[in-house]
């Protein structure tokens, strides 16, 4: 397979919800899974683990999980776009239509990755900021991102899901996860049904970015 340019994987690295059941060749879990331990952590301690889940019964147990916590979501997300314009109502009933195939095929995902952390072993520094603390899942979104396109870069389709995180006890109990880690995110990979991978829509830089002072325009002229 040619290899694919960074910019252009992370350009296309769109949330590939539809998963063929066929396995992933051992060769390419370890490419994959090795991406993500080249990430920058906090004094580079690496809180994180990864229990990657191919045994079908416990994926079929996560998967119960799972459907509780999607269904939930999507009824809410469904009623919160419900008044908005309509091509946000038809990019959300996209959306929720891959995410019902997750969940109703989730247990015949071919590899699920869950990325567990220890906080006791995190770089926190705004731990005690009058507001929700946000550093320390840097030190494992990081792992994730590079996973994510590692697949990208191999063709397999994937995304970055956290609604199992709802169900942290019974995962922990399921996976055999030490009480004093907890789980951060659940990546189905697969080889995609569709598609897979293509172009995605963000806002651009001019629109999240700043120049010198908050709200100042940033710009970028005659390039
Ligand atoms: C923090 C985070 C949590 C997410 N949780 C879920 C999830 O539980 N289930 C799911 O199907 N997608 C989940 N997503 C995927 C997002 O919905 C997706 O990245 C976003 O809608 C952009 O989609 P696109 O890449 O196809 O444009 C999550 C993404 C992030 C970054």
């Amino acid at each position: 397979m040619a290899e694919v340019g960074l910019y252009e994987a992370m350009s296309t690295l769109r949330a590939v919800r539809r998963l063929r059941p066929d396995p992933i060749p051992r060769a390419v879990l370890h490419r994959v899974l090795e991406a993500a331990t080249w990430a920058p952590t906090g004094g580079n301690t690496q809180p994180w683990r990864v229990v990657v889940v191919e045994e079908s019964s416990t994926m079929a147990a996560l998967g119960d999980l799972y459907r509780t916590a999607w269904y939930a979501y999507a009824s809410h997300h469904k009623k919160l776009v419900a008044q908005a314009p309509e091509a946000v109502q038809r990019s959300t009933e996209k959306m929720l239509g891959a995410g019902n195939h997750l969940a109703d095929h989730f247990d015949h995902t071919p590899a699920l990755l869950i990325f567990c952390f220890n906080p006791n072993n995190m770089a926190i520094t705004d731990r005690d900021q009058p507001r929700v603390s946000v550093v320390g899942g840097a030190s494992i979104y990081t792992a994730v991102e590079n996973t994510l396109l590692a697949c990208r870069a191999e063709g397999l389709g994937c995304v970055l899901t956290t609604l199992l995180c709802q169900h942290e006890t019974e995962v922990r109990s399921l996976l055999s996860i030490p009480e004093d880690w907890g789980t951060a995110a659940a990546v189905p990979i697969g080889y995609p049904l569709l598609g897979g991978h293509g172009p995605i829509t963000r806002r651009p830089i001019e629109k999240l970015g700043f120049q010198d002072r908050w709200g100042e325009p940033i710009q970028f002229p005659n390039e």
